[in-house]
């Protein structure tokens, strides 16, 4: 068991808080501000404790002088502001005598963010290679250090695990929430389904490994089914297709062949695009010049009459091209079949999360977790470094 936020005395104390606010960013307009709201509990609960709040995160990737301006995290503090209602000081630097010199001068009660945490990555990746000096610098300016970031939980860097290793640490209730919730998986209730999608079976090895054997049914769509329907002998057209995986999905279905479902009809076009025609096909009529780019109408009617008797469901990815609006009906409408059955719902993370927030459904699933990569280095049952970094009770 981990140490949580209500072990510790927050009183007159500066607790610095890593939050994952990496969200999707537009011209400096935030897109989803998901992440952000998710980890109101926690800041509110060390406010009503009379803490000085440091908050860390990072945003995006720094590589480069443009991914600074890319990347800058004030857009994030302005909405946090509106969202708790109260003044959050911008501190637009990682280091140095401004950022000293704000925290020295914290009252009770008040709210600092400091800036991308990945500035630091420009010159010799300190943050990302959890450089010693950085995280005991960082650690340096707080009394106490809560991790409510799950969705960098998966990465070793100077400011969750780095700095935990010089305060007294705990978790935040967005860490403890997203622990609890998906260790419903750990021994899921049976009938357990899982959905992936998603366009790479690459990146969802791990989780199907680890989950085909608790699983009863693991139903495939997203980009990814026409390596499994190629692995089969099906002509897949123009799809794509995750050619370094096909020997694995091969071995998968010879295996497994009885657990894993596949499409039985797609919605076709002939161009990546959401502008070209489009028209409904049997799985086994894909012309060679058309690619798949959403399930159709049969398949959802057969994932529906599996999902209907499902205990617990984990899906994780898109079923088609949630990003076109031509390509969104079989994600939207295996959305609407898992909220309306009687089952645990937890969705894995990533886009599937984006869809269901933008339908409203947000409040009607189990869990909708804020990781992404996190989500499933948890399922594929590895050690995440920035949880494992937190002192035991
Ligand atoms: C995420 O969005 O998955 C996390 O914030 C981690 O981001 P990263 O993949 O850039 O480390």
């Amino acid at each position: 068991m981990k140490q949580t936020i209500k072990d510790f005395n927050l009183k007159n104390k500066k607790v610095i808080i890593r939050c994952d606010f990496n969200v999707p960013i537009k011209d400096g307009k935030i897109i989803d501000d998901n992440r952000i709201i998710s980890s109101l509990d926690t800041i509110n609960y060390a406010l009503d404790h009379d803490a000085k709040v440091i908050l860390l995160s990072h945003l995006g990737r720094v590589k480069t002088e443009e991914d600074k301006v890319k990347n800058d995290l004030k857009p994030v503090a302005i909405r946090l502001q509106e969202l708790l209602n109260r003044k959050v000081t911008f501190i637009p630097v990682t280091r140095g005598k401004e950022l000293e010199d704000a925290i020295a001068e914290m009252n009770e009660g008040e709210v600092i963010l400091i800036q991308n945490t990945r500035y630091e990555d420009l010159e010799g990746k300190k943050e990302s290679t959890n450089d010693a000096e950085l995280g005991q610098y960082w650690a340096s300016l707080g009394d106490i250090f809560i991790n409510d970031a799950f969705g960098t939980a998966h990465r070793a860097h100077a400011s969750n695990v780095g700095i935990a290793q010089h305060l007294p640490s705990g978790v935040g209730f967005l860490m403890e929430k997203e622990l609890k919730e998906l260790s419903i998986l750990d021994e899921p209730d049976k009938p357990f389904v899982v959905i992936l999608g998603g366009s790479k079976v690459e990146d969802k090895i791990g989780v199907i490994k680890n989950l085909v054997n608790k699983a009863n049914q693991i139903l495939i769509g997203g980009g990814m089914c026409f390596t499994f329907l190629k692995a089969q002998g099906i002509n897949v057209g123009k799809s794509i297709v995750d050619e370094d995986n096909l020997q694995f999905t091969k071995e998968l279905l010879m295996q497994y062949n009885d657990k894993i479902i596949l499409p039985v009809d797609v919605k076709v076009t002939n161009e990546y695009s959401n502008d070209t025609p489009s028209h409904i096909t049997d799985i086994d009529q894909i012309a060679l010049d058309e690619m798949g780019l959403d399930i159709g109408p049969k398949t959802v009617a057969l994932f529906s009459s599996i999902i209907e008797n499902a205990k617990v469901i984990f899906w994780n990815g898109p079923l088609g091209v949630y990003e076109f609006s031509n390509y969104v009906e079989g994600t939207k409408q295996i959305l609407e079949k898992i909220i309306n059955v009687d089952a645990k719902t937890i969705l894995g993370g990533g886009d599937v999360v984006a869809a269901c927030n933008n339908l409203g459904f947000k409040d009607k699933v189990t869990h909708a977790s804020t990781g992404g990569g996190a989500t499933l280095e948890y399922i594929e049952g590895k050690e995440l470094p920035g949880i494992a970094a937190i002192d035991n009770l």
